[in-house]
């Protein structure tokens, strides 16, 4: 098969692609087990990761340890299965915007079933800023509760965070004059990008502010945002390629595939595209993007 640009040829695409998938069928096995047997199952899956990790980290701090070891470290990450492997076990780290958004991921269900829900906005300095909406908004006793909710699982999950604050909901789009693309609205965040007819079904539209630098993508109709940077090695995505059959994008440079709608990546379980909050406004996309 013909390599890809760093060399990493399908093959080991295809390989991971077949790993990853019976992970998937074997975790739904033991999902289905009950009692003792699925503890068993757990304890074991836990063991073996242990194993590894320890292994891993040893084997990486040697290498390290020598200019040689180094560059080959370089190359190694390179390779998508080496990267979801050392992201597994947090060898390497996902930026810290990208796992804070995965921690409120997991608190939203239950953020929706007390009526509320949250947005993140930015992460600056270790603090997470976040706007509460719904139930969780205002300052009554459940919106404070939620809120020290938010905060101990981002600290439990992610310990360099240091503190969540809640900033005011944003003005209504009513008073935000756009006057040309890429002009930020000071207050909200919120910058206007192109005419939604300047993207059109099946396309993707690479927007560069002051700010970020992001993609815009859309897939049949759908319309999503992200930093226009891949979650293997920070690369720009523009120039992939955009499946609307399989609703996918795939990098340019190694090969990492994601769903285009939801930035999960495809290949390696644990990355993700960094989504930015999106509107329609009168025909034009405004997207607000975090600092990073
Ligand atoms: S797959 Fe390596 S930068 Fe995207």
């Amino acid at each position: 098969m013909a390599p890809t640009r760093n060399g990493v040829d399908h093959v080991s695409l295809d390989a991971l692609e077949h790993l990853a998938s019976r992970i998937d069928q074997a975790a739904a096995a033991v999902n289905k087990l009950e009692g003792e047997a699925r503890d068993s199952a757990l304890e074991l899956q836990r063991a073996i990761e242990a194993f590894h990790k320890e292994a891993l980290t040893r084997i990486v701090r040697r290498l390290k340890d020598d200019p040689r070891g180094k560059e080959l470290l370089f190359e190694l990450v390179d390779d998508p299965l080496v990267y979801a492997l050392f992201v597994r076990h947090e060898i390497v780290r996902l930026p810290t915007a990208v796992r804070v958004a995965r921690v409120l991921d997991a608190a939203r269900p239950y953020l929706r079933s007390h009526g509320g829900d949250v947005e993140l906005v930015e992460v600056r300095d270790n603090v997470v800023y976040v706007r509460l909406h719904g139930s969780c908004n205002g300052c009554s006793l459940s919106a404070v509760t939620l809120r020290n909710e938010i905060e101990a699982a981002l600290r439990a999950a992610i310990p360099e965070i240091t503190g969540v604050q809640v900033v005011a909901p944003e003005p209504g789009p009513a008073l935000i004059m756009p006057e040309s693309i890429g002009v930020r609205d000071r207050s909200s965040g919120w910058i206007i990008g192109p005419a939604v007819e300047d993207v059109p079904p099946g396309s993707m539209h690479r927007m560069e502010t002051g700010q970020a630098d992001i993609l815009i993508i859309n897939l049949d109709g759908q319309l999503s945002a992200f930093r226009n940077a891949c979650a293997h090695q920070g690369l720009p995505l523009d120039g992939g390629l955009l499946d609307p059959q399989s609703g996918t994008i795939t990098c340019p440079w190694h090969g990492f595939c994601y769903d285009a709608g939801s930035g999960e990546c495809l290949t390696a379980p644990q990355a993700q595209l960094e989504p930015f909050p999106l509107r329609v406004e009168q025909g034009r996309i405004w997207v607000r993007p975090t600092e990073g």
